[in-house]
């Protein structure tokens, strides 16, 4: 049970904006309305993010699963993004921290999971990253997107760059170039910044931005700066999460009071 109830803050868009006390309570109400869509669909098709903010999320559904609340196996994931290259044996990979943190200990079955190849040959990278928006749009499209923030507003790794609005929110699933801010970011978990691979594949802007829900967490002073910019600034592709102001009427934002500090209420 949560310690304290909620603050909901009400923003100029229609976008709900939800801050707890603290970041665990904040995964629990997250890892319900996961659950909360996967009862109500026969076929859940779930996007999936990575990132340390999500792993208290799937602990909690796992939780659920364990205590017979919750069965995956009619659920369809599709992941965010994956380093490039990388092998998925890689503990750094997302297929590696997808597989450790949720999928081998619930009852998913492995077809239904799917993850960016890093390990597709570049010459194949276009075809792959095509293919995967085909499967997300014949699975009927996402019912639910969960989504982390990095630190310069990058919403899977779709990173800040200069582009009008309306190719901004079109973007394909795609390989593109790490930004600096998010492998010096990375560089811990890699042991050094030289390791982090410097390209990623990523969901584009335009699934992200379909997704029937789309529910956005960031913790944490550090993500202070970006969220404020997200949620109040100029919609923008220099912020790629601020795109969400687009579809407002669909985004839930679940933060804690660090990194709601910087909004102005
Ligand atoms: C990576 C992922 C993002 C994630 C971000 C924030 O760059 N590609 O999907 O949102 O990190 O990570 P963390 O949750 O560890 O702050």
């Amino acid at each position: 049970m949560p310690t304290d109830s909620p603050r909901q803050l009400a923003m100029k868009s229609a976008a709900e904006v939800i801050v707890y006390q603290n970041s665990g309570d904040a995964c629990i109400a997250a890892a319900e309305r996961i659950a909360g869509v996967m009862k109500s669909k026969n076929h859940p098709i779930l996007g999936l993010a990575t990132g340390s903010t999500p792993i208290p999320v799937y602990q909690e559904l796992v939780r659920q699963y364990q205590a017979g609340h919750l069965s995956f196996s009619s659920v369809s994931t599709y992941n965010l993004d994956e380093y490039y290259p990388i092998s998925p044996l890689n503990d750094q990979s997302y297929r590696w921290f997808m597989n450790h943190h949720l999928f081998q200990h619930v009852d998913i079955p492995a077809n239904q999971t799917h993850v960016l190849d890093g390990t597709v040959p570049a010459s194949a990278s276009t075809e792959h990253a095509n293919q995967f928006d085909r499967w997300i749009e014949e699975a009927g499209g996402l019912d639910l997107q969960l989504l982390g923030i990095g630190r310069n507003g990058h919403i899977g790794f779709n990173e800040p760059f200069e582009a009008d609005l309306a190719e901004a929110v079109d973007l394909p699933t795609r390989l593109i170039e790490l930004h600096p801010v998010t492998r010096t970011d990375a560089g811990p978990a890699f042991g050094v910044v030289d390791k982090v691979p410097t390209h990623a594949l990523t969901v584009g802007t335009r699934q992200i931005l379909k997704a029937r829900q789309i529910l956005i967490l960031a913790f944490g002073k550090n993500k202070a700066e970006a969220v404020a910019a997200s949620l109040q600034g100029v919609p923008g592709s220099n912020v790629p999460a601020s795109l969400l102001q687009t579809v407002a009427d669909r985004v839930v934002w679940i933060l804690d009071e660090a990194a709601a500090a910087g909004l102005k209420v």
